[in-house]
């Protein structure tokens, strides 16, 4: 960070930068490739002067005056756009002024450095702290915002935005994500019109399952993979959330990221802090594939729970038994996993309640011991008997929830998020418990906590979320409902800061009924999450290109399943391969080439998930944009790369071009070879066992269709340095 102080004239950072007379003070949260110009006003108002590519000469910094943004606006004062904060104080005064007080800046390592400002109201004791982490590598911001005050009731905070930026560009391009059960991640992307553009979740317990808290922002034109100027952005948080862009009569765009407020008034109780999750973002000026790798690599080194550490492959059993399975089976199952030759097997949904047995989705949720007719001899003997077989034993839960028909229900109606005086609603049968109440976090934590206390041996945790907060009310929340939306996920983080305390490497993926919370806010307790039900390949392809823009591959869980029998066991294994590959599928069922191929590809997968988890991602073609998908990962020292190539479908005689690959070093010489192939198919393409230099194959490419082309159909390219 620089800082340049013109009343002082002191050199408080790294070096000093005259600036103009009406300039008090200039604060430069900066990366190595981008600048974030903030100016402290004479009128004492902090101000966004500046946000984009760093500038080469520090010295033209001192062109920015504090211009007229300011960087985050109150409510209720002179802007008449939508303010980032506003709140009512005690006396019904609905206006805040925030005034500069202090601003520090604290460098936490090489990489990290956080830069505050305290700001105040010159007249209510009501103080705002906004808060700035650069990761100068990663060219990754994060910023958000703390509010506190000393009046004498709650204040009450009817917007409480994470962040604020402006932009004064030609046109904006917004690419959105949004989706469904089944279908997470479409990509759309838009022209920003004037006036106010909105993308938000009110859907509480699964946030993302409609719209993603994720966005893309291309300046002036639509950014394309390799040019183009794109802010991409992230909020870490898994609730409501709001994004509202809105162009002004000047064309200028503010961009306003945080929680929903809908339907949340918070009230704020004296001296307490009230913090904002935390908005995640980083600038390209050389397109979204850029913008992707800097999102990655910092998820991976402080977005996620060990995500620089490997995965583990695994066999599910949901698609494959259903509800239907006792012990006896599920041993018979390990025995297919280990024939796969894959680390873990996931007992899914169906293993608990006895009062209530949980034979379907209708009864059980909530009593969490194992159902005594499937599981007489307890998960010890299947933990016992998968360690003999040589693989983890990994288990689902669904910890937040509970069916009316169970123990739970009958013991605690007061834990439950219902209207007292309406009828209940429910979704797959269920209701939602109230993490607003510390006694249910600790129930839940104990759910957790009970099973790997006792079993110690498990690996692996599916966490499942399976409904929205709809027609809810919380009895202990009282007369303060409208805090409810943001308290029942401070109390989720709650209970997962238990569990990470007290296991902090346990692989746990994260589910809700498909990918309906997908964002970084849960992922810093989880090392994975499901993308989607939907494991139809040719689907499957545009869900995990969608997810691809802002979460690296070893956070993606693809699974081989039966939901698409048409398509080969080849393409569906090329498919899940992109991302954290495992299996949820009958094994007896397939043939016995399937099998061989399936055993070779999981060794394959091992031989090359350092590449695919830890590289850098380059989408080369786009479903969206062609009749194929291609994409491939580089590692870092350029040494070796992983291709996936997807032939969607093709009209008769459709001619495909090369395909130009990224992300090699021009002077290397790379070998082409063709992997995870049938047993004793041949590569059909000319330039398998070809050596080129890294040159020939960016500027020429490669040719990647031969012949007649088959839809839903797929290869594999290992891409070594020689
Ligand atoms: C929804 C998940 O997405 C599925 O994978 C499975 O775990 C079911 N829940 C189980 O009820």
């Amino acid at each position: 960070m620089i800082k340049i102080n013109t009343l002082t004239g002191i050199l408080l950072c790294f070096f000093t930068v005259a600036t103009k007379a009406q300039t008090e003070k200039q604060v430069i949260v900066g990366t190595r490739n981008v600048s974030l110009v903030l100016t402290v006003g004479k009128n004492g108002r902090i101000y966004q002067s500046y946000f984009g590519k760093k500038l080469l000469n520090a010295a033209d910094y001192s062109n920015f005056v504090q211009g007229r943004h300011e960087a985050y606006i109150t409510g209720g004062m002179e802007d008449q756009f939508q303010p980032a904060i506003q709140v009512k104080h005690n006396d019904g005064n609905p206006s805040l002024q925030l005034v500069y007080v202090s601003d520090n800046s604290n460098k936490k390592n090489d990489n990290v450095t956080e830069t505050t400002f305290n700001l105040k109201d010159p007249k209510y004791p009501v103080e705002v702290v906004l808060h700035y982490e650069t990761y100068f590598n990663e060219d990754v911001i994060k910023a958000w915002t703390e509010i506190k005050h000393n009046e004498k009731q709650p204040l009450v905070l009817s917007n409480y935005a994470s962040n604020m930026l402006h932009f004064d560009a030609d046109k904006y391009w917004l690419t959105q994500y949004h989706g469904d059960w089944a279908t997470e991640m479409m990509q759309q992307e838009s022209e920003l019109t004037s006036g106010s553009k909105v993308i938000e979740s009110k859907q509480g317990s699964r946030p993302d399952i409609y719209q993603e808290p994720l966005f893309m922002l291309s300046l002036n034109k639509p950014a394309d993979e390799t040019g183009g100027e794109v802010l991409a952005g992230s909020l870490s948080w898994t609730g409501n959330f709001k994004f509202q862009f809105e162009i002004d009569q000047s064309n200028s765009l503010r961009v306003i990221t945080g929680i929903n407020p809908y339907a949340s008034e918070y009230q704020l109780d004296a001296g307490k802090i009230f913090t904002t999750p935390a908005f995640v973002f980083t600038y390209s000026n050389s397109g979204k594939g850029q913008a992707s790798r800097n999102l990655h690599k910092w998820a991976r080194s402080y977005g996620v729970l060990d995500g620089d550490k490997p995965r583990a492959t695994l066999l599910n059993n949901w698609e494959n038994t259903g509800f239907k399975f006792d012990e006896k089976l599920l041993v018979n199952l390990f025995d297919d996993a280990t024939k796969l030759g894959v680390d873990v097997f996931l007992l899914d949904d169906g293993w608990f309640a006895n009062k209530y047995p949980r034979n379907n989705d209708k009864a059980g949720l909530g009593d969490w011991e194992e159902n005594k007719n499937k599981l007489p001899s307890g998960i010890e003997y299947l933990v016992k008997q998968a360690e003999a077989k040589g693989i983890k034993f990994g288990i689902w839960i669904e910890p937040e929830m509970v069916n009316p028909k169970s123990v739970l229900y009958e013991t605690h109606p007061d834990w439950i998020l219902k209207l007292p005086n309406r009828d209940e609603s429910y979704q797959r049968n269920q209701l939602v418990l109230d993490l607003s109440n510390p006694k249910v976090q600790d129930y839940v934590f104990s759910i957790l906590d009970n099973m790997m206390t006792k079993n110690p041996g498990i690996g692996y945790i599916k966490w499942d979320c399976n409904r929205t907060m709809s027609n809810t009310y919380s009895v202990y929340e009282k007369n303060r409902q409208s805090n409810l939306y943001v308290d029942y996920t401070m109390g989720l983080y709650k209970v997962l800061d238990k569990v990470r305390a007290k296991y902090p490497h346990l692989l746990m993926m994260l589910c809700s009924g498909g990918g309906g919370r997908t964002e970084y806010g849960a992922m810093k307790y989880f090392t994975e999450f499901w993308a989607s039900d939907n494991t139809d390949p040719l689907e499957r392809i545009y869900i995990q290109w969608g997810f691809s823009n802002f979460f690296p591959a070893n956070t993606v869980s693809n699974h081989i399943t039966s939901w698409s029998k048409q398509s080969t066991v080849k393409f569906r294994t090329d498919v899940a391969m992109m991302g954290r590959m495992g299996y949820d599928i009958n094994v007896k069922d397939m043939s016995e080439a399937d099998v061989k191929f399936s055993q070779q590809a999981v060794k394959n997968y091992k031989r090359l998930s350092d590449v695919i988890w830890f590289g850098d991602l380059y989408r080369l073609i786009s479903p969206y944009e062609s009749n194929r998908a291609d994409l491939m990962y580089v590692n870092e020292a350029k040494t070796k790369a992983v291709l996936f190539n997807y032939m969607l479908s093709a009209r008769y005689k459709e001619i495909f071009g090369k395909v130009k690959l990224q992300g090699l070093d021009p002077l290397k010489r790379y070998k082409i070879e063709e992997t995870n192939m049938m047993e004793g198919a041949k590569s059909s393409f000319a330039d398998n066992g070809k050596t080129f230099s890294g040159d020939y194959l960016m500027t020429v490419g490669l040719s990647l269709t031969q012949g007649r082309v088959m839809p839903q159909s797929s290869s594999l390219i290992e891409i070594t340095q020689q």
